[in-house]
């Protein structure tokens, strides 16, 4: 079968996102763990896990989690990377976020983070969680979001240039709408800004490449850069995006 545009370019980089400084520390892993307090009797699914930082943060508070993913090569390093951590309640699967492999009402808690804005469909992803979720159980969401109108067309747009598997970040206002549509009542929501280095996020691309997107972030207008906020920090640019956590139950 041949590879779709996703698994081509997560199976290219997927040992970088084991690395990677946002993925790996970012400030919305503590949070999810904090906002949904496990518990140790809990069946968990990590939908997009990538590197696995999200189940990896979550195994030691649960019974099981599962660490799934569409591309092979992030698998397999989660599935090594968890038994080098010891994290023997960890299983990795193959399931995509749209169709999702497992029973009705089979989990406790279902987590995706910076991951629904490569979806093919967010509203598919978001009536699986239901289906899969027990009544009363947890999703904890994060994603990049962006603002309303050109200022968030214009992001979406340089990090798609960068990364053309990346369709669209959604607004907080979008995430809200498409959650309640799928009968998930918000709890909790929150934003939290991070620090991008260009040169680790621009790394996979020839300098040709490189030297478009710095001018892409660097020469753009003052409305986008008053959300990007480049800065010359001495050999490097540093700029900023926000992720959007929602924790939401079903009913
Ligand atoms: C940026 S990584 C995820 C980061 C990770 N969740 C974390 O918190 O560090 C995005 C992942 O989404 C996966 N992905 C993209 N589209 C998918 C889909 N429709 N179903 C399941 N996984 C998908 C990719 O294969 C990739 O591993």
């Amino acid at each position: 079968m041949s590879k779709t545009l996703v698994q081509e370019q997560f199976g290219k980089t997927a040992a970088s996102y084991l690395t990677s400084k946002p993925h790996a520390l970012g400030k919305s892993l503590e949070r999810m763990v904090a906002l949904t307090a496990p518990q140790k009797s809990w069946r968990a699914l990590d939908v997009a896990t990538g590197g696995g930082h999200v189940a990896y943060a979550f195994a030691p508070h649960v019974e099981r989690i599962w660490a799934s993913d569409i591309t092979q090569e992030m698998l397999d390093m989660v599935k090594a990377e968890a038994q080098k951590r010891g994290l023997a309640n960890l299983r990795t699967t193959y399931a995509k976020a749209e169709a999702l492999p497992f029973e009705d009402a089979s989990f406790d808690l279902v987590t995706c983070r910076i991951a629904p804005h490569h979806f093919e469909s967010i509203p598919a992803f978001l009536g699986e969680v239901h289906r899969v979720l027990k009544p009363g159980g947890l999703l904890a969401l994060v994603d990049n979001v962006v603002p309303a109108g050109s200022v968030g067309d214009y992001i979406n747009a340089f990090e798609r240039f960068r990364d053309p598997s990346h369709l669209r970040a959604w607004t907080m206002e979008e995430w809200r709408d498409a959650l309640k549509a799928q009968k998930l009542a918000v709890t909790h929501e929150e934003q939290i800004g991070k620090t991008m280095e260009f040169n680790g996020w621009a790394a996979r691309h020839d300098a040709t490449m490189q030297a478009l997107l710095r001018s892409m972030l660097t020469q753009t207008t003052p409305a986008v850069n008053a959300v990007l906020e480049p800065k010359d920090v001495g050999g490097d640019i540093t700029f900023r995006l926000c992720e959007g956590l929602f924790i939401a139950k079903r009913a």
